[in-house]
């Protein structure tokens, strides 16, 4: 990968005149779409969910239908602490507030993701993300690496840690619906996903002079199992892509979005639908997000379950966790490309 300029330090350049060319994209179109209630994402009761509840089989439905036919839904009620997702707010908030050379002492390392710095490049051509973001690895546990926990702001390690085990618990609860709603025992994904990695990714977008010309994430699906985001401030920026058009989301206070992951579209064989997103960023206003991100153990191969898959109807190739692994990586961010290459074209 190749290196990439820090988006705050040319963000607070008062001398810029315009974006950088590598930044712009003649193409960007920003259609101004109203949401009205037919585009706005499901909302998920978490608090429905649990079995002895007389609400609990609608609710499922409504999850089973937000996966298939959105790939993305807001979760309430989902038992996350107040003050753990405060607390996290307020220490990112913090974080990106230090000082540049401050935050640089947490720099990610040549070709690696973790810790502060900006996406990987994979070519000169590629156009760059108005964001910087600090990535940490909070699970497994055992392979932390502290380096990259700031130790600014002095209650950072604590907060994230809290963070990363709350919302680890919540996604393991949803890999079990999923599976509970493709007809699967939920061992058959909680199985894959229990000791699997967990990412967290914090996003800093600065106010940009060229708002409409930028974006602050290149249009992508995710390429893990299930991604929990939270929105830190209230300066709204992600889109989803619903029937060709860019759809904004527009967060609930509190809740969680979720979305599903390449891997759940391909282990479903295309039932649920990892769905393209993008951020569009503010002329005035800072942006800051945490997407968590949870991936399946490293030993498992990755393709449909052979229990979803009906007779001549199989979608998706099977490839080794290395092998996916080396996609992921070699992938720049564009769109689908990486379930796209594992598709079977059906004649
Ligand atoms: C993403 O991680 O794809 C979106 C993050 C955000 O909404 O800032
Ligand atoms: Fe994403």
């Amino acid at each position: 990968s190749l290196p990439v300029g820090n988006v705050q330090e040319l963000a607070s350049n008062k001398e810029l005149n315009g974006v950088p060319d590598r930044y712009v994209r003649p193409e960007l179109a920003f259609d101004a779409v109203r949401v009205d209630d037919s585009l706005k994402i499901p909302v998920i009761d978490l608090s429905r969910l649990n079995d002895d509840q007389k609400f609990a089989h609608d609710e499922l439905m409504k999850l089973h239908h937000a996966c298939e036919d959105w790939g993305f839904f807001q979760l309430i009620n989902h038992g996350v602490g107040e003050d753990v997702i405060e607390k996290m707010k307020d220490d990112t908030k913090e974080f990106f507030k230090l000082p540049l050379e401050k935050k640089k002492t947490y720099s990610q390392l040549p070709n690696s993701l973790e810790g502060y710095g900006q996406a990987l490049v994979v070519s000169e051509d590629q156009k760059l993300d108005w964001a910087d973001m600090l990535f940490i690895l909070p699970q497994p546990f055992n392979d932390r690496n502290m380096r990259f926990w700031p130790t600014h702001p002095p209650s950072f390690r604590e907060s994230l840690d809290q963070y990363s085990a709350e919302i680890q618990k919540i996604a393991l609860v949803l890999f079990g619906l999923l599976a509970k709603n493709l007809g699967l025992e939920p061992e058959k994904l909680t199985d894959h996903f229990k000791y699997g990695p967990q990412g967290v990714r914090m996003n800093y977008y600065p106010p940009c002079p060229q708002a409409d010309k930028v974006l602050g994430i290149s249009p992508h699906s995710d390429a893990n199992g299930l991604t929990l985001l939270l929105q830190v401030n209230e300066v709204q920026g992600l889109q989803i892509r619903k029937n060709g058009i860019w759809v904004p989301v527009e967060p609930i206070p509190g809740a969680l979005i979720v979305n599903i992951g390449d891997v759940i579209e391909i282990m479903s064989n295309g039932r649920y639908k990892s769905i393209e997103h993008r951020v569009v960023v503010n002329q005035k206003e800072e942006r800051l997000s945490i997407a968590a991100f949870h991936s399946q153990k490293s030993d498992i191969d990755i393709g449909p379950i052979p229990d979803l898959v009906k007779e001549n109807d199989l979608n998706y190739i099977t490839v080794t966790f290395e092998e996916f692994k080396r996609q992921v990586i070699t992938n720049k961010l564009d769109g689908k490309s990486l379930v796209d290459h594992m598709k079977i074209k059906n004649v």
